[in-house]
């Protein structure tokens, strides 16, 4: 065998090895083998070091989403995620602070509204958000409508924004869960990001990183959730749990309806305006009542003596005062944001309208959040591929949620668009929509809350 002779030589003998660990790896899921906490934290630093290549990685996700994992498995890659990171040190922060996770949809501008509702309300707010996956939108890219904005704070200034600011929003840091990092961007365009403990391991991993007093997790369920029928997506919720308890975390979680899209904004730049407006005091039908569940289990997650009544006062006293709205202009300008330009809403908009109209009288029975979800995907406000290009101003703007009454030719949904394959998107949002002549009643967007006992 020839001697080593360059640092790219031993380079390639180190990836071969990885490789072969990796493949051996997914053999052996596949046959069947429980994976020990050290070769998992192996293949996922391997990953994170680009010593194994993305589809030799994509198998071995691929593999875990069609097996599943043991609680030990899941616990080993939930904590191989955050190997190599750091943690937030959040006891300098004065009081209790809280975070919050959704398991993402359409439409679902949650976290831009409840953040800065409850830091308004006097409980800092630590939060570590996400891009786009798959047909569902990410908070990431919806903040980089906004000009100026960084969407990745530094770990060492998350600490100081708390106390100055008293929230921040921030991506997933390589600096906290390298792991969940390289792999979320990997399931997104490999098919892999709808499953139980890939899921679970992602949004757990964040938590640990930032390990903040209360957490609240939002886990959709309905055609626009990531995991659609009822039964499993109460599995993940209970999955989610047991791991947030499993690492020491005290979780609470609310099961929320999204067989139609959250809120009428479907698309980055047009869920930003959304948020603006709710927190300007719109009580936007279905997303409010989300939020509001959302914000109350988290003031209350905090804080065991306040009533459900009383965190409810509190929130609309933060959202009617107007100090909700000054807490978000407040933290985008600490996070980079220019005032004057949000404030103004100086926000990307796209060039061109095509307007999809009932064709005929009746009810909205549907409106089918996926087919919703890949229009804006077709017109640029979602990605297919790793580096693809978002077009922050388009997407789709819903006129009408289940239950309402419409005339022939009203209008169903406009969409805004620069380029795309808009034909195909303003055919998947007619056929989103079903229009009947009985009236129908949508179902609670609340529809069942975890662990909130005691609280
Ligand atoms: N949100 C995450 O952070 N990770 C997932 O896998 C899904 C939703």
């Amino acid at each position: 065998m020839s001697p080593v002779s360059s640092s790219r030589d031993v380079r390639e003998i180190k990836d071969t090895v990885a490789s072969a660990r990796v493949i051996d790896s997914t053999n052996r899921k596949r046959a069947g083998a429980v994976l020990d906490a050290e070769e998992i934290a192996g293949v996922v630093t391997d990953f994170v070091h680009d010593r194994i290549p993305d589809y030799q990685m994509a198998a071995w996700l691929a593999t875990i989403a069609c097996t599943g994992l043991s609680t030990a498995e899941l616990v080993a890659l939930t904590r191989a995620y955050t190997v190599g990171g750091g943690h937030l040190d959040l006891s300098e922060v004065d009081g209790a602070v809280v975070d919050k996770h959704s398991t993402g949809g359409v439409g679902d501008t949650t976290t831009l509204i409840v953040v800065p509702v409850v830091a308004a309300c006097g409980v800092p707010v630590a939060k570590m958000t996400g891009r786009a996956l798959g047909f569902t939108g990410g908070t990431l890219d919806k903040l980089e409508s906004i000009k100026g904005l960084r969407t990745s704070v530094p770990v060492g200034e998350i600490v100081p924004m708390l106390k100055s600011v008293g929230m921040v929003i921030t991506g997933q840091s390589a600096d906290l869960t390298p792991g969940d990092g390289v792999t979320y961007a990997l399931r997104d365009v490999t098919g892999t990001v709808e499953s139980i403990p890939l899921i679970a391991a992602s949004i757990i991993s964040k938590k640990v990183a930032v390990r903040a007093d209360g957490l609240v997790l939002d886990v959709k369920t309905g055609a626009g959730a990531l995991i659609q029928d009822r039964d499993r997506a109460v599995r993940l919720t209970e999955t989610m749990l047991d791991l947030a308890r499993a690492f020491g975390l005290s979780a609470r979680a609310v099961l929320s309806d999204m067989s139609q899209p959250l809120g009428p904004a479907v698309g980055n730049a047009l869920e930003i305006r959304q948020a603006l407006a709710v927190l300007r005091g719109e009580r936007i039908p279905g997303l409010w009542e989300l939020c509001a569940a959302v914000c109350r289990l988290m003031l209350r997650s905090v804080d065991p003596l306040l009533t459900d009544e009383q965190a409810t006062a509190r929130i609309e006293r933060v959202l009617d005062d107007g100090s909700a709205y000054e807490m978000f202009v407040r933290w985008a300008v600490a996070q980079g944001a220019d005032a004057a330009v949000l404030e103004a809403e100086r926000l990307p908009t796209a060039a061109h309208r095509l307007v999809v109209r009932a064709p005929e009288s009746g009810w909205v029975t549907r409106v089918e959040p996926r087919a919703v979800g890949n229009a804006g995907l077709l017109l640029g406000a979602g990605r297919l591929t790793y580096d693809a290009p978002l077009d922050h101003g388009a997407g789709v703007l819903l006129r009408h949620r289940v239950g309402d009454r419409v005339g022939k030719g009203d209008v169903l949904a406009e969409l805004f668009y620069d380029r795309g394959d808009t034909d195909t998107a303003r055919t998947l949002v007619a056929s989103a929509f079903q229009v009947g002549d009985r009236a129908v009643t949508a179902p609670p967007v609340v529809r069942q809350i975890f662990g909130a006992e005691g609280v």
